[in-house]
């Protein structure tokens, strides 16, 4: 069972026309979810921002989101996600899979874990990497140029950075800069489930060019990458292997205490 998260300008009439809606009830609140049938598979959509683009970033329900999506029986997550570059060889337009992240949100709830229930998690590799190679076999299958290994600098948002953070961001090693990652991929794997990000560089980040940094360009690179971002993980998903045996699926073995 297989779930994509849209992320800005990701809709899901650009997914298919015929989509089911359904509302997922969770202890942390009731999420939209669409469904189609593509290809004998059944198919989630979830957009992230909510339904008209009613969150921002740091106010995204991510529990309620992933918790929604695993009710359902989901087993892999593909996020899509707009991202700023910190990297002149990353320009916009260029689709990429990040293979690390450096978490700078400060007030989410970031976690599953309560009082009785301690575990630590590993993230030496914060993505599935089963779903990653299936993303680049899928990708020079179709011709598609798609860079792999990226570090993604998560921002609390909702504004964008200033120059001098960025400067920041890129000494301490980062590549792109968007502002929902984190917690998103961190509830996913506690709950057991394979989680990819696909991100779309939208804009150079602040600073670089010097110019005014906009959420229309954002938006609007977005619509235009959708479809090729949709075919690339629908080859994808045809590559996947049927069983997981991947890390993500047993991210419990000696984390918890
Ligand atoms: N910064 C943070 N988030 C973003 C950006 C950016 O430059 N572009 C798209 N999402």
């Amino acid at each position: 069972m297989i779930a994509i998260i849209g992320g800005s300008g990701f809709s899901k009439s650009g997914l298919n026309q015929n989509m089911e809606r359904i509302e997922v009830p969770t202890e942390y609140g009731k999420v939209d979810v669409f469904t189609v049938e593509i290809e004998n598979k059944q198919l989630y959509f979830l957009p992230r921002h909510g339904l008209g683009h009613s969150y921002p970033p740091h106010l995204i329900p991510y529990k309620a989101n992933i918790q929604a999506l695993k009710n359902l029986g989901i087993e892999r997550i593909f996020a899509t996600s707009a991202v700023g570059s910190l990297n002149e060889n990353l320009e916009p337009g260029r689709i990429v899979i990040p293979d690390q992240f450096i978490d700078f949100t400060k007030n989410r709830d970031h976690s599953f874990s309560k009082v009785g229930k301690v575990y630590h998690l590993d993230f030496t590799e914060p993505f599935c990497s089963e779903m990653a190679e299936s993303v680049l076999k899928a990708s020079s299958m179709i011709g598609l140029n798609v860079k792999s290994g990226a570090t993604y600098v998560v921002t609390e948002g909702p504004r964008f950075e200033t120059p001098a953070e960025i400067n920041a961001y890129r000494i301490l090693g980062g590549d792109l800069v968007g502002m929902t990652l984190v917690p998103e991929c961190v509830l996913a794997r506690e709950l057991g489930m394979c989680y990819l990000t696909i991100s779309i560089v939208t804009n150079l980040a602040a600073g670089i060019k010097g110019e005014r940094l906009t959420a229309v360009e954002v938006e609007e690179m977005m619509k235009v990458k959708q479809d090729e971002v949709l075919n690339l993980i629908y080859k994808a998903i045809t590559l996947l292997p049927e069983k997981r045996k991947c890390h993500c699926s047993s991210a419990f073995e000696g984390a918890e205490i």
